[in-house]
């Protein structure tokens, strides 16, 4: 009891008969207020009390924290502190009238809806209910009303608790009016007095600002003595804080709410967390030792706030005390909070992702970046090789005790085989729960390495999006390692994704658990961790198990998978393109009856396991078995035989067997690529050799997508740009010309491909052989009679003239009605392309051998009319020119090897890269790493009419004889000027009877081009 302020209270007023009153109204106001404080339990038995003992224990609590100072209070400032103690709480009690009433409230349906719309909380299924159907279907979902009653009661009173400081403001005000407490108010007692009482009341639910900005530091009280309205809300706060007892909660009442919210289950523990308590006007002391992870965020936070009270107290304290003798507020000694047995925390904060995380993943599922769901299997299946690799480093790398790696090695490599053969990773599915009476099952995903193992100082990166860049010590050891053994990830998104796995479970298997033994710090944890999309918002609980010293390091995760199984069929476009699960799995379901047991899980699971085996874990050393049924084993050898490493460029590449082509064929057909180890959809664009490359040398974030399916656009195009896949086909050639050879079996077809190379040395043999190959793919091709279906490359360009009929498919018209024998040198083929290399190269040679093609579209084919021209000649300028003015580009320029194709071998002297051609093309353009002849004429297009003029001519000359003069000191402009004159004269010569090109240089001689100066002007640039 508050025995010493009453006192103090009673002794003040017999001194002074002008006080006598507060005496009296206090005495009436502790029996009526104590009545009606214990109605608070009737609607919030699921609280902590907020009856009389609340009321006495602030009082208490006060006393303390003043002292001895209380003899110094004033009457008034003392009645102010009992009143205040006994009202502050009164809001939370609510009239029938009213709370009828509040249904129809429009902010009361807001905040049905926001209940509704925030799944972290415990009345958001009913509120759902109640905002969607309307409160008489809430009220009656459940299997039994007393449960919908229950909810009602706690919705309606956590809205009336939400506002309970400003509802006890005005119940001070009109206590009779507002609840029917006849607490009297009579002119003995100013109404300004009770503005105060009211004031303080409301001020306990405001922030300290609010309290020094409204609250008054002194005014007139009772008599002649002064009151200090803001020093009592202080008390008031403090006192309400420092109720930290665990005999808050009523067992008693506790046991009348079938099911507690979670948040008063909270709240709760922390009460009972309480071990030591010690508060008196020198010093505060709070220890709780909490067993929950939920009550330790909250005693946290309440230690929290204690100590940013008392700091923002203490800090204005000379304008809140009612004088300086009364000294200063307590200081804190500890507010400790620790866990119970060994959990453990991160910076003294339980781990806990961040919002970001939230919207993060929000954001994944939002972009269906992860639609295919094997993508998350492959996330943690990546993290578990990462780890594996990354121990094989710390324990073999260099500088270890027992080294076998080195900077050389290769994930291929013998040495790091043997390492990794002792880590072998195992997955599993294992079905959790069968007999339920759901359309699911709940089936049981875990995957454990050998790996580094998982330390506190990681998890503190881990629980951050994007956080893995930023752990140092990780990226110190990534960083020594060769590129080749590097890991893979680095997003820092892979593991999170996994929430999405989970994201439909319930209770106990919304959590990811983590078991892991970490060999940066030599200790065991056992982590769970909550989604942060579900109610318990991503925190992470982690225990220490030093006990399991003998377990290696590494990690397994498992989570829970909700599996529908029974109602469901697969159809049979399964089979659309069936693999051995596939076909498995449609058999079973197709001679299978479920009416005893469903097993569409099973069937699911198979396809998930399949999945796994062939897209996921083919192509990595490290050994990784499935329910110890399958494992990688067989593609581990495979790899090692068929595979190349090259050093230079930190890949893996394997050549296609190409035995069986006998036509000259795109050999892009066969392309396909990895990054380290995974499947990413081919590169377009990359030809040329039937290749299978897997590169190491990319770091993930800067070359692929977040989902680490596809390449990123703007990486493949640097890649072009900088002639990186052309020097690597070169240097693969170059370097391993013999494995290539045996690996394609095809000599004719290797010949080909050498052949579109320059610089590269290869065996005489191999020359021309090509040449002689077949051109059509004859399945896909018919010819006139005169023409055998057998035509080489070579046979082609012999033949005065051919017409090449392409079409899209066999199915074409024009495919099925050709007659042989109606047509003469005449043949119709899907196997002909002009943006395909071969065709190109045909048509070039064609022109090369003094032809010209015409081309036309009839009927929704393509017909090339290959015609030969009277003299005789090179033709090849011609379809240079052609292209040229088809094409977009304003300027055309030809290599030093297409010069020499077309039989320019005069001109190759203008070859150069000088300023004009930087300005043309870019200085980085990779076209430009070997000298170009820029031709001088420029194409404009207006109007859909095409100019083409010389008009810079003499500029061009200009920058090219400079440009050439740094080589050639000798060398006269007059050269260059009469070389670029006589290509002019040549060009229109062999154009003169292209009308399109006539028409076009005619019109372009007297085209006056845009200049800068009036584009600066018009934008006042
Ligand atoms: N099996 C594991 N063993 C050890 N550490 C792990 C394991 N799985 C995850 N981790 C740790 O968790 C971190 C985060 O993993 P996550 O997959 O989210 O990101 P990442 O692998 O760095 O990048 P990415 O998103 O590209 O995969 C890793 O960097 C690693 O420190
Ligand atoms: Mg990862």
């Amino acid at each position: 009891m508050s025995a010493g302020l009453i006192k103090h209270l009673k002794e003040k007023t017999e001194q002074d008969p002008n006080t006598k009153i507060l005496m009296s109204q206090w005495e009436f106001d502790e029996k009526l207020l104590g009545k009606s404080l214990e109605n608070v339990g009737s609607y919030y038995p699921h609280f902590s009390s907020h009856n009389e003992s609340h009321s006495q224990q602030i009082l208490v609590n006060i006393e303390r924290l003043l002292g001895d100072n209380i003899s110094k209070l004033t009457a008034t400032d003392t009645w102010l502190i009992l009143e205040a103690a006994y009202w502050h709480d009164i809001g939370m009690l609510f009239s029938a009238d009213d709370v009828q009433e509040v249904v129809n409230n429009e902010e009361f349906k807001d905040y049905v809806e926001e209940l509704a719309n925030n799944n972290a909380q415990d009345l958001h299924e009913f509120a759902k209910v109640w905002h969607n159907e309307g409160w008489e279907v809430a009220l009656v979902s459940y299997d039994n009303p007393y449960k919908g009653v229950e909810k009602y009661r706690q919705m309606v009173a956590e809205w009336y608790r939400r506002d309970h400081p400003q509802n006890s403001q005005q119940v001070v005000l009109k206590p009779f009016e507002k609840l029917n407490i006849s607490s009297p108010r009579t002119e003995l007692l100013p109404q300004r007095i009770y503005r105060y009482l009211a004031q303080i009341c409301l001020s306990h639910g405001k922030s300290f600002n609010y309290v020094m900005s409204e609250l008054p530091f002194r005014q007139t009280g009772m008599g002649t003595e002064n009151c200090h309205p803001r020093f009592v809300a202080c008390m008031l706060r403090l006192g309400d804080l420092f109720d930290i007892d665990d005999n808050r909660f009523c067992p008693v009442m506790a046991r009348q709410v079938g099911n507690m919210p979670s948040l008063s289950e909270t709240h709760k523990h922390k009460h009972q967390a309480i071990r030591e308590f010690q508060l008196d006007n020198e010093t505060v002391s709070v220890t709780a030792i909490c067993d929950t992870e939920m009550s330790y965020i909250e005693c946290r936070r309440w230690f929290d706030w204690i100590k940013e009270e008392i700091q923002d107290q203490m800090s204005q304290w000379k304008n809140i005390v009612p004088s300086r003798d009364f000294g200063l507020l307590p200081t804190i000694n500890k507010l400790d909070v620790e866990m119970a047995d060994s959990k453990v925390l991160l910076n003294n904060k339980p781990m806990k992702f961040s919002l970001d995380e939230h919207s993060a993943i929000e954001l994944l599922q939002g972009k269906n970046l992860y639609d295919d769901e094997s993508n998350i299997y492959r996330e943690l299946i990546q993290n578990a090789i990462d780890a594996t690799y990354i121990r094989a480093w710390i324990e073999f790398g260099k500088g270890s005790t027992k080294q076998k790696l080195n900077q050389q090695s290769n994930p291929y490599s013998k040495e790091f085989l043997d390492i990794v053969k002792d880590f072998p990773i195992s997955i599993s599915f294992t079905k959790e729960e069968s007999e339920t009476d759901s359309d699911y099952a709940i089936w049981k995903f875990s995957i454990s390495d050998k790996g580094t193992g998982i330390s506190l100082k990681d998890l503190e990166y881990m629980q951050q999006i994007a956080g893995s860049s930023k752990n140092i010590q990780r990226k110190k050891i990534i960083n020594s390692m060769p590129v080749a053994l590097r890991p893979s990830g680095t997003f820092g998104i892979g593991l999170h994704s996994a929430f999405l796995l989970i994201e439909d479970n319930e209770g106990i298997y919304n959590k990811i658990n983590i078991e892991t033994k970490s060999i940066f710090d030599n200790s065991s944890y056992n982590i769970e961790m909550t989604s942060p999309i579900s109610s318990n918002q991503g925190y992470c609980f982690i225990k220490k198990t030093d006990s399991n010293t003998h377990r290696d390091f590494g990690t397994t995760i498992s989570l829970h998978i909700k599996v529908k199984r029974r109602g469901k069929r697969f159809n049979s476009n399964l089979l659309f393109n069936p693999s051995y699960e596939r076909k498995y799995v449609f058999d079973i379901q197709n001679s299978y009856d479920s009416l005893k047991h469903p097993i569409f899980d099973y069937l699911s699971i198979i396809l998930k396991i399949g999945a796994i085996r062939d897209n996921i874990i083919n192509n990595t050393p490290v050994p990784i078995n499935i329910n110890d049924k399958f494992d990688n084993s067989e593609s581990i050898t495979n790899c090692k035989t068929e595979l190349i490493w090259d050093d230079q460029y930190n890949l893996f590449f394997g050549i296609r067997n190409c035995e069986k082509i006998n036509f000259l064929k795109n050999p892009s057909y066969y392309f396909s690529n990895l990054f380290k180890g995974q499947e990413v959809q081919p590169i377009i664009g990359y030809y040329l050799l039937p290749v299978f490359v897997d590169f190491y040398a990319f770091d993930a974030k800067e070359a692929l997508q977040l989902d680490r399916n596809k390449w990123r656009q703007e990486f493949t195009n640097s890649l072009f740009n900088s002639g990186y896949f052309d020097d690597l086909l070169k240097h693969l050639l170059n370097n391993y010309l013999d494995f290539i050879r045996s690996q394609l079996n095809n000599d004719n077809y290797l010949s080909a491909i050498l052949s579109l190379f320059d610089n590269i040395e290869y065996p005489s043999s191999l020359k021309d052989l090509w040449t002689e190959l077949p051109f059509f793919d004859e399945d896909e091709s018919k010819f006139s009679s005169d023409l055998s279906n057998t035509l080489s490359f070579n046979e082609i360009l012999n033949l005065s003239k051919v017409n090449i009929i392409e079409v899209k498919s066999k199915n074409s018209p024009r495919y099925i009605s050709f007659d042989s024998n109606q047509n003469i040198s005449t043949l119709v083929t899907t196997s002909f392309n002009v943006n395909e290399i071969w065709s190109r190269k045909l048509i070039e040679s064609w022109y090369e051998n003094s032809g010209v093609v015409e081309v036309r579209k009839i009927e929704g084919s393509t017909e090339y009319y290959f015609k030969k021209v009277p003299d005789n000649s090179n033709n090849l300028i011609v379809l240079f020119c052609e292209d040229y003015l088809k094409g977009e580009g304003s300027r055309m320029s030809l290599s030093k090897s297409s010069l020499k194709d077309a039989g320019l071998s005069n001109y190759l002297k203008l070859c150069c890269s000088s300023k004009a051609h930087y300005n043309i093309f870019g200085k980085t353009n990779s076209s430009l790493k070997n000298e170009l002849l820029l031709f001088p004429f420029t194409k404009f297009v207006v109007d859909k009419k095409t100019y083409i003029s010389t008009h810079n001519l003499d500029i061009l000359i200009d920058s090219v004889y400079e440009d050439l003069r740094h080589k050639n000191d000798a060398l006269d402009r007059k050269e260059i000027n009469e070389s670029y004159r006589s290509l002019i004269t040549l060009i229109d010569d062999k154009m003169s009877t292209n009308e399109e090109w006539t028409e076009a240089r005619k019109l372009g001689e007297n085209f006056k081009p845009k200049d800068i100066l009036t584009l600066r002007e018009e934008y006042g640039f």
